[in-house]
């Protein structure tokens, strides 16, 4: 096939009949990787026409989405604000290597309670928060708003029409609502959600109209940022076999529920079968630190 996917060639899907690429959307930028490029792309530009100087935004102690705000934000020109869920980071963020990376890109952090935390799409939360300052633009966690899921419906191109089956990682679900406007009805979208969230399906029916996806719940590893021995293995020999690295979060869970698709027989024979490599890899340093402290094997860079 004519493209620029990335063709993996391995015998355990060639014995299956079963032909799969990886858009390698983690080569978009060096930091602001994969659907994090996609989604700051016209947030930032609305920023800049509204005269906004300060981007607030959302996440977790170890948020790819922060890392990410935070180099677009200085790369661009504006402050940056990250709102972490959390108050007892505030004492020892200078252990967490995400936030050491983004407060070096100048973001100012704000530590609240997973409590408040909660709140953080209440509009009247919102305003109390920002103290009637009109000159922040706030994104939400993940950059799933309509113009970040505007930037994602890029990351599929013409040429792209070629697969039965595009799969991608889900978190919000915003990345796979973006590629879900940009596929055709007749291609198949499947969404593995790397956590186990009631609400994802219908946070995705918000940004899209179509009905050709679906979920596949059975790859989450126990829950966001949760791995298991099996896991790493399966990255590391994924790597060695193609030269890919993977990150633990979302693209091993997306790959390991390919294979093991694959394996069960769930593509038909000639399947063509697009992966979308979303980045994530600043979160591999994390993680080894929580691995080697457990004595367990870490992930090969
Ligand atoms: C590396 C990576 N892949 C996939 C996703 C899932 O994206 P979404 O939240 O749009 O579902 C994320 C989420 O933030 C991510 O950081």
């Amino acid at each position: 096939m004519e493209s620029d996917n990335e063709h993996i060639l391995l015998p355990e899907l060639k014995s299956k009949g079963i032909h799969l690429d990886v858009k390698r959307e983690d080569l978009l930028h060096p930091v602001i990787s994969g659907n994090k490029f996609r989604k700051l792309k016209y947030n930032l530009k609305y920023a800049r026409e509204r005269g906004s100087n300060i981007i607030l935004t959302f996440g977790g102690a170890y948020s790819n989405h922060i890392l990410a705000t935070a180099c677009a934000g200085s790369e661009n020109g504006f402050q940056t604000i990250g709102v972490i869920r959390g108050e007892e980071l505030k004492e020892k963020w200078k252990e967490n290597p995400t936030l050491v990376e983004a407060h070096a890109y100048g973001m100012q952090f704000r530590f609240i309670s997973r409590a408040e935390y909660r709140k953080k799409e209440d509009a009247i939360w919102l305003q109390h928060f920002l103290k009637g300052q009109h000159d922040v633009y706030v994104i939400p966690e993940g950059g799933s708003n309509s113009l970040g899921i505007k930037g994602c419906e890029e990351i599929l191109l013409p040429s792209d029409k070629a697969y039965d089956h595009i799969c991608c990682a889900v978190g919000t679900g915003g990345t796979l609502a973006g590629i879900i406007n940009s596929s055709d009805p007749g291609q198949h979208i499947i969404g593995f959600p790397v956590l186990q969230s009631a609400g994802t399906a219908k946070d995705i029916r918000n940004f899209t109209s179509q009905s050709n996806w679906t979920l596949e719940y059975s790859y989450h590893f126990g829950g966001y940022a949760k791995t298991s021995p099996l896991l790493i293995h399966f990255m590391n020999s994924f790597k060695e076999n193609t030269g890919i690295l993977l990150d633990p979060v979302y693209t091993a869970k997306l790959f390991f529920g390919i294979f093991d698709m694959a394996k069960n027989g769930v593509f038909p024979t000639g399947s063509k079968i697009l992966a979308i490599h979303t980045g994530g890899l600043q979160g591999i340093t994390a993680m080894n630190m929580k691995l080697k402290k457990q004595n367990l094997t870490q992930i090969q860079l």
